[in-house]
Formats: C-alpha cells, structure tokens, sequence
C-alpha cells in the first residue's frame, strides 16, 4: 500500500489576482466523419475549479479534453484559456498539464528522464531540468525513486510519474483524463485525496474525466454529465445527485426509485404531482420540460415510518432485505411499485422488520425531485 503523502505546497498558492487557469469553451463541436462526438459544447471553468466530465464510454469526454489540449482541432466553435483564444496555438503553448487516458511512460527511461523528457524537447538547459523534475517528483511524493525504470513502479507510482510530467512545466491548469483508470480500487481512492489535496495547494484549475460516478462525486467542485457529445445536466456534486434533470442522469448516477408522475401544477421550485398509486404530492421541480414525468427518490431518502402518514408515503410489503454490510437494502411493494429502502445496518435495529410485514414508507418532499423521462 501506499504510503506517502504528496508534498505540501513549497509553490505557494497564487493569489487570487493573478489566479490562471480559466478555460472556456464556446460552442465546441467535434466531428469525425459522420460522427459527432462532442456537439454545441459550452463549458467555463474557474480558475482553481476541479471540474469533472463524466459520462458513459463514447459520450465525448477524452474529445473534449483533447481539444482544450490542442492535440485535436474542433470542427467549429471556439476554445479560450485564460480569455485568449487558443485556436491557433500548438499543445505545447497552451500552458496546460496533461495526464492521458492511457498515460504511456517511457519504458526505457529512468522516472526522472521520463519527468525531464518534455523539458529537454523544450531545450531547457540540463541541470534547471534535472532541478525541476526531482522538484515535480517531490511533489508527488516519489523523491528517492526517479532512478528506477517505469517497470520497477507500482501501478500507483506509475501514476505518480505521469502526475509529476504534467506538473513540471507549473502549469495554469490540469487535464486529467481517467487518471487512475489502471488502479486498484483502495490505491485509487488514495489518489483521489492525493490529487485533491495537490489541487488545493497549488490552486490551480482542473479538467478531470472520469465514468465512475463515485469518483466524480467525490473529487469535483462541479461535475458535468455528458451523453452522445452534449452536456445534460451540470452542477455541484450534491446538486446533480439530489437533484437530476432526467431519469438517465438519475440512473447513471446511483440507484434511484422512479414513480411515473402525472404533473396538476408547477410553480416555481415544487410542483404537485399525481403518483400513480401513491396519491398526489408536492415535489422538487427543476424546471426540466419533457412529455412524460417520474419522481425520483434515491434509495437512502425512502424510510419506514411507524404508521400511516398521510402525504408522500404510503403502506405496502417487504420483500426482501439484503445486508450488504454498511448498508441494507429492502425492497418493498407499495402502491404497485417496488421502490429500494437503503438504510445503515447500525439504523437496522430500530426498525427491525420482518420480511413479508407490512410496513409504513415514505419520504421528505425536499428529497422528491420531479423529473424528464427520457426516450
Ligand atoms: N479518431 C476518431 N475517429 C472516429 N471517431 C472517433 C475518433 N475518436 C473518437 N471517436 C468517436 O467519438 C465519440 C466520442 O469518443 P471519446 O473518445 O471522446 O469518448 P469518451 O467519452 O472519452 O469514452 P471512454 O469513456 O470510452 O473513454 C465516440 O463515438 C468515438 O467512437
Ligand atoms: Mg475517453
């Protein structure tokens, strides 16, 4: 296991005046042929803001990304760093980090020639790059190792390397996609702490790209969620949990129980809607248009209650329960719908239901969200 800890900052966060690293892209569209992978694409992200783009393989997350490096040309739109059109300008001009999908290290080079490679290309004089690369693999936590091959490394370390070659030129911003795709999943949620905690130190911005929606709600300021080249729905991490526009941002995020809604009136930020079999209620309303609705509740806002409740509820069956350690999952028929119950095994004793009973569920109208049905 890893052990070491990514040095703190010896580079001062900049302050906020002269703050780097906001990326702006306007209108972006990428095609291949008859392939659109990224269309219409508008996204601004802040200096020193950890935005993640996540979505399902093909949705035009490395696209994205590649293009605000300047190793692919849009089609049309425009891309900005730091308010200057970058268009024009070669990767290497772009003052930007870059972690690959599958970040290839040179087998045949020590970690410190692997770090010092792209400074010599830039013909940085040999010792200020000698200085500079053990500086980045300090950074990262691998001061000691830059002599050993990529072979001699951990996965993790690894990892750590490609880390320290897209620091070593102080960059404005980091583009980071699926960084840690090759990791165990222990290793890999040490990364994360470590590459968030680098983040805030050096203040800088980052683009990360990820289709593991834990590792998105985990890491980001803001999570952008693509599907077919667009944006669907963007926001902070709790915002796009709690708060999906559609039932495929819902269902990509987590599990969620959908009941069909039939809307009677919208008004703002709630709505009262009819539930098939669950009578009406008020709901969460994001203003999303759409021909069919559902409500969607996530498994850990569903509780039992001790006896009828009136609104946002009603009476059923448990059909099963399953521990699955932390956590257990009921399934519970009510209303014609079998709707997911998550609760903390440490909650489980309380309530102590038998599987067959009949029980009493139901939910905070806040923690209803009314959504589009897709397709
Ligand atoms: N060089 C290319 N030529 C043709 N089509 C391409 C090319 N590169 C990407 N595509 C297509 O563009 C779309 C977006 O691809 P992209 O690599 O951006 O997806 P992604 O979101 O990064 O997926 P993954 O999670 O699998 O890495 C896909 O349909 C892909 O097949
Ligand atoms: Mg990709």
């Amino acid at each position: 296991m890893t052990t070491s800890v990514i040095a703190p900052a010896t580079h001062q966060p900049s302050t906020t005046a002269a703050r780097k690293g906001a990326i702006d892209l306007r209108q972006v569209r990428k095609t291949y042929g008859d392939v659109v992978a990224v269309d219409q694409l508008d996204l601004s992200i802040q200096p020193g803001e950890f935005v993640t783009l996540l979505g399902p393989s093909g949705s035009g997350k490395t696209t994205t990304m590649m293009m605000v490096a300047g190793f692919e040309e849009h089609t049309s739109g425009s891309v900005m760093i730091d308010g200057v059109p970058v268009d024009s300008l070669p990767p290497r001009e772009r003052n930007l980090g870059v972690v690959f999908q599958n970040y290839a290290l040179f087998p045949h080079m020590s970690a410190r020639e692997n770090v010092e490679f792209a400074l010599r290309m830039r013909k940085v004089p040999k010792a200020e790059s000698r200085r500079r690369a053990d500086d980045a693999l300090d950074r990262v936590g691998l001061s000691g190792l830059g002599g050993r091959k990529p072979r001699q490394l951990s996965g993790g370390q690894q990892q750590r390397v490609a880390l320290a070659r897209a620091l070593v030129f102080n960059p404005a911003a980091l583009l980071l996609d699926e960084p840690m795709a090759a990791l165990d999943k222990r290793l890999r949620e040490h990364m994360q702490e470590e590459i968030k905690t680098l983040q805030k130190s050096l203040g800088i911005s980052v683009l990360f790209v990820t289709h593991d929606q834990d590792e998105a709600m985990a890491m980001s300021d803001r999570i952008v969620v693509m599907k077919d080249g667009r944006i669907v729905q963007s926001g902070p991490p709790e915002e796009v949990y709690n708060h999906p526009v559609t039932d495929w941002v819902a269902s990509f995020l987590g599990d969620t129980n959908l009941i069909p809604a039939t809307v009677i009136s919208r008004d703002g930020e709630e709505a009262v809607v009819d539930l098939a079999g669950l009578g009406t209620g008020r709901v969460r309303d994001r203003g999303a248009q759409g021909e069919r609705y559902a409500v969607s509740i996530r498994p850990e806002h569903l509780k039992f209650r001790a006896g009828p409740d009136g609104e946002n509820g009603g009476a059923g069956e448990l059909t099963s329960s399953t521990n699955l350690g932390a956590t257990i999952r009921h399934r519970i028929t009510v209303g014609g719908h079998s709707l997911q119950l998550r609760e903390l095994s440490s909650d489980a004793g309380a309530s102590g239901h038998a599987v067959g009973s009949a029980v009493h569920v139901g939910w905070d109208a806040d923690k209803a969200q009314l959504l589009v049905l897709e397709g």
